[in-house]
């Protein structure tokens, strides 16, 4: 686990001073894919790089693994380091150096003996697809190639936790998909707990099981993915969601919708499925003397899961309309009444 405890981190040049983080507290469970999110100059490099001592907060407590880490003295540190491997936007590739000796560099800084180096090596560079690339330079590779070295790299020494800062951010969105399918198979082979700073919402949808919000050096929100992506709280999360989940009824349905004069509610349904996709508002038409219209549909893949968000207008007497309700509650699906013009239009708009 990684734990951070009241981190706060002051920059100071000449006369400017940087509240960079401000009373951050979070734990990241093992195991995890834990996304940070936020725009630029919101502190998730900062804090991404007091886990493994490149950025010592001003004050507070990281603890990982046990191991409070700005205790630890300078030799406790270097093996500690070795157990956090860390990938970046621009890779950081030795540009003089072949793919091989690129991935063989930390087991030869750790005097690894050259047959272990060689099997290793050989072994990472297939895992993440690249054994006929050993002998190339960076220079010859693309950007998805390069970021599968600076992974390889990064597993070389067998880390427990892989940091990735915006390691996808330089990367077109095909190969920003297979480079998150990846850090997956990591994950999942190999049992690293994965840490990913990020400001694209979709990193996070793709792969992340939890999620922290950071604003101006304070995390606002957090919690789990779904949760997020279906409630999210904070004005900024609605923004990232809405990156992701793009949600607007047509003006036209609206207007149909303020001018009906028969009885009716306005619901934001929210429903999460595995498997079934069977329309639960198919089935309370079919059940109830209700009329629906769907204003808005949203169907999205989070976590292998499905994440649906339907507005909908329920036409019916009040009475039909609660039992409706009552089997939307039965089958799991969320509801809320939206009310009035306003709340619609915050809601979608
Ligand atoms: N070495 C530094 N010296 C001074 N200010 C810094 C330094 N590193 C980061 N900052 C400032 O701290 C804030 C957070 O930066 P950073 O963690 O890089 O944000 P993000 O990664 O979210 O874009 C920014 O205002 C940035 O300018
Ligand atoms: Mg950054």
């Amino acid at each position: 686990m990684i734990k951070f405890e009241n981190i706060n981190k002051v920059f100071t040049q000449k006369k400017n001073t940087v509240n960079a983080l401000q009373n951050i507290n979070l734990e990241i469970e093992t195991g995890d894919i834990f996304g940070i999110i936020g725009f630029s100059g919101a502190g998730k490099s900062t804090l991404l790089r007091t886990i493994n001592a490149l950025e010592k907060p001003t004050s507070g407590r990281v603890i990982v693994d046990g191991d409070d880490i700005y205790s630890l003295n300078a030799k406790e540190l270097r093996a500690k380091r070795k157990t956090i491997g860390m990938i970046f936007q621009q890779f950081n590739l030795l540009e003089t150096k072949t793919v091989y000796e690129n991935v063989a560099l930390p087991l030869k800084l750790k005097h690894t003996p050259k047959k272990e180096i060689e099997e290793k090596v050989n072994k990472i560079l297939e895992f993440v697809e690249l054994e006929d690339k050993k002998d190339v330079y960076p220079s010859k590779l693309s950007g998805g190639q390069k970021q599968r070295i600076g992974i390889a790299r990064a597993l070389a020494t067998e880390p427990s936790i892989l940091l990735s800062d915006e390691a996808t951010s330089a990367l077109d969105p095909k190969t920003t998909d297979s480079i998150l399918a990846l850090l997956k198979k990591i994950n999942r082979e190999l049992n690293i707990t994965i840490v990913i700073v990020t400001h694209e919402m979709n990193v996070i949808s793709s792969i992340c099981n939890h999620v922290a919000v950071m604003e101006d050096g304070r995390i606002v929100e957090q919690g789990n993915v779904i949760d997020i992506f279906s409630e999210p709280q904070e004005e900024i999360t609605k923004n990232f969601v809405k990156t992701v989940i793009q949600d607007e009824v047509p003006e036209l349905l609206m207007k149909s919708v303020y001018e009906d004069k028969r009885n009716y509610k306005l619901l934001r349904l929210k429903f999460l499925s595995s498997d079934s996709t069977e329309s639960v508002i198919a089935q309370v038409n079919k059940k109830f003397d209700i009329e629906t219209n769907i204003l808005f549909a949203n169907i999205s893949e989070i976590q292998e899961r499905i994440l649906g968000i339907h507005i909908v207008q329920i036409v019916g007497s009040d009475k039909e309309i609660a039992r409706a309700e009552q089997y939307f509650t039965l089958h799991g699906v969320g509801y809320k009444e939206l009310d009035g013009e306003e709340e619609l239009l915050r809601e979608v708009g």
